[in-house]
């Protein structure tokens, strides 16, 4: 970490109709950081990583890219401000759960579309970019297959080679795991394992607890709308301030064998 702050947002509020899905949630990350947020179903992660990059505008707070401000309720004028959006969005990738690759591209072209029509690429630059990417991701073997051939955890390698081939300022991942198989999902984690240890900014939603403690610099938990605590990996892992985090936990963990590392906070 550098200390060069990445993304930062500040006294973000959202709604939907009557729910009050994020109740003034401030988070910085810094360059090369990795920050996993865990937290129950609803408490509002994915609308929190939405608002990082304006797929959803919050109703209140600020959110800050590289440098960019754009703050909330809006003022200033539209096209400035449609020009920060579009800035803020380039800057920040994002991973859906799901996967969303597009069926009728083969893979090469679903990463290389982004840094053609969006960055205006030469295309011959962006090829040689996303067979790079392809070959990072271990998937320098399947540039001409379409998506239908392959399995989930490959898809979801393509959709990570995808956000990076917008070199991105930082890369926002929904549980990029979740609809996996747990032998797919070691492939998409060790993925993230070698970004991070490239120094790539993450913040990722995810339940998967060996990884967060062995990758993640800090763990955000929320619930309800807030983040209760922030900690490192160990600390929340071992000793969570809350009592919420502290039945969380133990819900995640109590249907699986124990896990020995669970209790140390080294
Ligand atoms: N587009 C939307 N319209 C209406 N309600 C939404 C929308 N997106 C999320 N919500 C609601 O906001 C709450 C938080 O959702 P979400 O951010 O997806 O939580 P999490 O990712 O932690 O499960 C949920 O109650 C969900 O139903
Ligand atoms: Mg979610």
């Amino acid at each position: 970490m550098n200390g060069n702050v990445a993304i930062d947002v500040r006294g973000l509020h959202k709604s939907f109709g009557e729910t009050e899905v994020l109740r003034s949630v401030d988070l910085t990350v810094y360059s090369g950081e990795v920050v996993v947020i865990m937290g129950p179903s609803g408490s509002g992660k994915t609308t929190l990583i939405r608002c990082m990059n304006l797929l959803d505008e919050p109703d209140a707070g600020s959110v800050t890219v590289h440098g960019r401000t754009l703050s909330y309720p809006a003022r200033g004028s539209g096209r400035s401000r449609r020009r920060l959006i579009r800035d803020i969005r380039v800057r920040t990738a994002m991973v859906f759960q799901h996967l969303n690759l597009f069926p009728h591209m083969t893979v090469l072209q679903n990463v290389i579309e982004g840094p053609i029509s969006v960055r205006r690429l030469p295309r011959p630059y962006a090829v040689e970019m996303g067979e790079r990417l392809l070959a990072h991701v271990g998937l320098g073997d399947k540039r001409d297959e379409y998506p239908a051939r392959l399995s989930g955890g490959q898809r979801q390698r393509v959709a990570i080679a995808r956000a990076l081939a917008m070199e991105p300022e930082v890369i926002l991942l929904d549980e990029p795991t979740s609809a996996l198989d747990p032998e797919l999902g070691a492939e998409v984690l060790q993925t993230m394992r070698s970004l991070a240890a490239c120094g790539m900014t993450m913040v990722v939603i995810t339940h998967e607890i060996p990884f967060a403690r062995e990758v993640a610099d800090r763990v955000a938990f929320m619930d309800a709308g807030y983040i209760l605590e922030e900690q490192r990996p160990s600390v929340f892992f071992g000793a969570p301030a809350t009592a919420r985090a502290r039945s969380f936990l133990h819900l995640m963990t109590e249907d699986d064998d124990p896990r020995p590392g669970l209790e140390q906070t080294g």
